[in-house]
């Protein structure tokens, strides 16, 4: 991650924009100032959060390992898991009609397998959603609520249905990036209580995340959801099951119908392998993301420990969380382990620029999951859809609620600004 203040060919927010926000945040330093009278003039941040220095109590992981503390059979289970993971599927196997990749690990790869995406092109994905008769549609009906851009043509050039476009239907259509898997049983393993709490809890700024309430299908029970850009899911295994039929065209038990290519019937013999077409390859994929070990900070510089410090009082912290613990689990690997996250895992309403319009559960179509910054030095396009490339970038397109940190960020010296960027490529 290039930690300069603007890289060639980097989309950046406009000018204008930014020194608006910096006007605002010139405000909310002003007003903070006026009111609190203890410590650092401006801070706004999560005081008891921010800092979190080298803790030898969190191990150091090779990227792409398994989480320590095993046993044999799940040491098994996630190499076996990673082999499946890796596998590409066939269309005898069930691959489409339509799909966007072979592989999981075609998209998961950057870094390590389980890692994001690297090739934008091949790796994003396209969402798309409208209103019909004045509701939210997922436009099932026109080929949502994912678009296929693939199809089996590429395999038989007489196959009948060809790849899928975001229809003339769609008035949302959100680009989508790949996102890392790396340390995922662990943030399935952080209690639901103290997400709860995080939410409840009152923050300066204007912050107020709220949990993405979902029905997780396997289950019929309401959780809190915590993977997706928009926190639309609750658990490994029910994101395993709608990536494989979304991404790959292979239904399960749990997602047992065909995505139609473009909404249309599929046409005679385009199906071939009866549904469900594969009953197995998803527990082997959460044994493989479950005990996917999380990524490892490096050592923290001086500069990197005063821009933690920044991290923390700029108000970045609100929302990027440092720190959860995981509770009480059977598993000993999952079992009381910090989880230094640098999210809440809720999602925020994030202003017009990065707004998709997409509704997913509660998530409505301005707000995003704080996107995790763990791991984030190993990454190489930032935000939803991967406009960005900087943290800087990312930072410039902060709006809503992370208006005010966001001005703030910007209105800071220019070595306050490397002492957070150095911190952030720490993670
Ligand atoms: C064509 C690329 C592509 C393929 C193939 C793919 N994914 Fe993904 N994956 C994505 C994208 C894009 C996202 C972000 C989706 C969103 O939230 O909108 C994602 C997100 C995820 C997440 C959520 C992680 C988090 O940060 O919360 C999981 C879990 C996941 N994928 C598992 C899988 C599995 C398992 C497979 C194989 C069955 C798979 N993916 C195949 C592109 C892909
Ligand atoms: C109100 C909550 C909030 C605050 C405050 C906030 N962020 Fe974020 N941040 C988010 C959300 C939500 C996203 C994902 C937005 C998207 O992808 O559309 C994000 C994304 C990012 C990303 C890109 C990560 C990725 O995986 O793509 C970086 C880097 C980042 N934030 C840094 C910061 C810094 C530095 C600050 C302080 C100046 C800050 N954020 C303040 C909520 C917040």
């Amino acid at each position: 991650m290039s930690q300069n203040w603007t890289k060639k060919g980097e989309t950046m927010k406009s000018q204008k924009t930014i020194t608006m926000i910096g006007a605002v945040s010139a405000l909310g330093l002003f007003v903070t100032g006026a009111c609190g009278g203890s410590g650092a003039a401006g801070v706004a941040g999560d005081a008891d959060l921010t800092v979190l220095t080298d803790d030898p109590s969190v191990p150091a992981y090779t990227l792409g390992a398994s989480l320590r503390n095993l046993s044999g059979t799940d040491q098994q289970l996630f190499a076996d898991g990673r082999t499946v993971f890796a596998t590409e599927e066939e269309p005898d196997e069930g691959l489409g009609p339509v799909f966007n990749g072979q592989s999981c690990a075609q998209c998961h790869s950057r870094g390590a397998i389980g890692g994001a995406g690297s090739d934008l092109s091949l790796t994003r994905v396209t969402r798309i959603g409208g209103m019909v008769n004045g509701k939210y549609s997922d436009l099932t009906e026109f080929g949502g609520p994912v678009i296929q851009s693939r199809s089996n043509k590429e395999f038989n050039p007489s196959f009948p249905h060809p790849r899928e476009y975001a229809p003339k239907e769609a008035q949302f259509v959100s680009f989508r990036i790949t996102t890392p898997l790396f340390g995922l049983g662990l943030m399935e393993a952080i209690p639901e209580a103290d997400i709860v709490a995080r939410a409840n809890r009152k923050f300066g700024d204007g912050v107020a995340g709220t949990i993405n309430w979902v029905t997780n299908p396997e289950t019929g029970k309401t959780e809190i959801g915590r993977f997706g850009w928009k926190s639309q899911v609750s658990t490994i295994s029910v994101f395993a099951a709608d990536a494989y039929v979304n991404e790959m065209g292979i239904t399960t038990p749990l997602f047992p119908n065909e995505e139609l290519p473009q909404g249309m019937a599929l046409a005679p013999g385009a199906d071939p392998v009866g549904d469900p077409e594969d009953a197995e390859d998803t527990q082997a994929f959460v044994d493989f993301m479950r005990f996917l070990a999380p990524p490892s900070r490096s050592p923290l510089s001086i500069v990197a420990q005063q821009g933690e410090r920044l991290f923390g009082t700029t108000g970045c912290a609100n929302c990027h969380a440092p720190e959860y613990t995981t509770g009480d689990n059977v598993n000993p690997a999952l079992h009381r382990q910090k989880v230094n996250l640098y999210s809440d895992l809720l999602v925020h309403k994030m202003g017009s620029s990065l707004a998709d319009g997409i509704i997913q559960g509660k998530a409505q179509g301005d707000q995003f999951r704080t996107a995790p910054l763990w791991g984030v030095s190993k990454r190489q396009f930032l935000l939803h859809d991967g406009r960005a490339t900087t943290f800087d970038a990312a930072v410039s397109y902060h709006g809503g609620e992370a208006a005010i940190a966001a001005g703030r960020y910007f209105a800071a010296s220019e070595s306050d600004r490397t002492a957070i960027r150095t911190f952030l490529s720490s993670l």
